[in-house]
């Protein structure tokens, strides 16, 4: 959907004295199926990941422990979200340039995504991207 914007969203959050729990079902708090799931840990310091945008693929990323920030850029300008606590996320429609960075020590970062693993999905140059994100909006009149 590529009308669609960068959103941070919360996760119920269960406080109790033994320990907090927070959780997302399929489809209900976070706008997508779930196709995939995976997970991005023993970054080195000062390391980047994820950089590069999905044709089709949407993303919600949680910083499940530590903390790091995923900077988004639609072309034009960049949003800096830092992630910092496990009981929300950031939701990241597709045709959104990205990268994570500033990774913690022994951080963990959790991604689920609307489609299963394809190499195709992935734009990994930056001027393609715009021109894909360009035409895209073209074909639907925005
Ligand atoms: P990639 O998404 O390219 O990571 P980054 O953008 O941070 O470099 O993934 C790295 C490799 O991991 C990629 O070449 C293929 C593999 N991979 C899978 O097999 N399944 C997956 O779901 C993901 C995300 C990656």
């Amino acid at each position: 959907m590529i009308n669609d914007e960068p959103r941070i969203i919360e996760l119920p959050k269960i406080l109790d004295d033994r320990g907090n729990l927070s959780f997302f079902e399929n489809s209900k708090q976070i706008p997508f199926d779930i196709k995939r799931t995976y997970w991005i840990y023993d970054v080195p310091g000062g390391e980047i990941r994820g950089e590069h945008a999905f044709k089709t693929s949407t993303e919600f990323i949680i910083a499940l422990s530590g903390s790091f920030d995923v900077i988004l850029s639609d072309g034009e300008n960049e949003m800096k979200f830092s992630l910092n606590r496990s009981y929300y996320g950031i939701y990241v429609p597709n045709l959104y340039w990205r990268r994570i960075e500033n990774y913690s020590t022994n951080s963990l970062s959790l991604i689920v995504s609307s489609i299963p693993y394809d190499e195709q999905d992935y734009i990994r140059d930056f001027n393609s991207f715009k021109r894909i994100r360009n035409e895209t909006k073209a074909k639907y009149g925005l």
